[in-house]
């Protein structure tokens, strides 16, 4: 087993890391020092991204890359790296198997199996897409479809399932997405229709509600070729930085933003058809 460790500069990481996602959809490990955070990534030799990959995602943030081997206890180290994620005071909780429930009554309780595709809860932007779904279901407008675009682990389709929306789908354009997707559904007893879907290529699937944790390039090129406005819109994974280009596309495509979130430098919106 390798882990490849990729240093950046930490006021370039978070550009860094999304196109590092784009490479490794399963996660990275992450460590900060002073002015560098360490992303880095774990896969036995020829399943892991090359080196040119890897320089070209981090551009000109990158301050080194190093390889070790690693021995036969990288799945413990693995697993100590996933902790229950607890969102709005625990009223949703994201958590690996081998952790315990959640504590808060009534909370919805979402099983991950990390390492398999992008969402285990941790990230900012998918925690604010679970803070705004689970505002969508205090306003009591948790029902009916609602599609996931760019599903990954599934997590946002499954949190969305558990408050009430259906049927609920998820779309990737990676299959081992979902794969993940349909683990996940079914340890969380819930029921997802999964398609493999390329947004870049493709028209996202419709539905009156939709959730799209997506880079700002892939949130315009989706934004185009949305044919119906749904009733209501959450994006995520676009840096606040861009969100002026994201709030432009989404109104050619008859959508407007009513709210808005950040955390660091990540911002989200919820959106509705004007
Ligand atoms: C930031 S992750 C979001 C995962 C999960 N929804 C969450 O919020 O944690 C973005 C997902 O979009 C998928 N994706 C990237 N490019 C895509 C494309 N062109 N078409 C469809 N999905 C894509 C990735 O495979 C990844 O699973």
């Amino acid at each position: 087993m390798i882990r490849l460790a990729i240093r950046c500069r930490a006021e370039l990481a978070d550009r860094v890391l999304t196109d590092l996602l784009e490479l490794v959809p399963g996660g990275v490990e992450e460590e900060r020092g002073g002015a560098w955070v360490e992303y880095a990534i774990y896969g036995p030799p020829g399943e892991i991204p090359s080196l040119p990959e890897l320089e070209a995602a981090a551009g000109d943030g990158l301050v080194e890359i190093s390889t070790t081997e690693i021995p036969d206890d990288w799945a413990d180290r693995w697993r100590d790296f996933h902790e229950p994620v607890s969102i709005a005071g625990g009223r949703i909780v994201v958590r690996p198997s081998w952790e315990d429930g959640a504590a808060v009554d009534d909370a919805v309780d979402i099983v991950i199996e990390p390492g398999q595709a992008f969402g285990t809860g941790a990230h900012a932007t998918t925690r604010m897409c679970l803070e705004l779904l689970l505002a969508l279901a205090d306003a009591g407008e948790a029902s009916g479809p609602l599609a996931d675009l760019g599903t990954g682990s599934g997590v946002l389709a499954i949190a969305a399932a558990k408050l009430g929306f259906a049927p609920v789908s998820g779309c990737d354009s990676e299959p081992a997405a979902l794969e993940a997707a349909a683990a996940n559904s079914a340890a969380n007893g819930v029921e997802l229709e999964l398609h493999r879907v390329n947004l870049r290529e493709q028209a996202p699937p419709c539905a009156r509600a939709l959730v799209a944790n997506l880079t700002a390039p892939l949130l315009e090129a989706t934004a185009a070729r949305i044919a119906v406005p749904p009733r209501v819109l959450i994006c995520s994974g676009l840096l606040a930085s861009e969100a002026e280009r994201v709030r432009a596309a989404l109104a050619r495509a008859g959508i407007e933003p009513v709210a808005e979130r950040s955390r660091g430098e990540w911002g989200a919106l919820l959106c509705r058809a004007r």
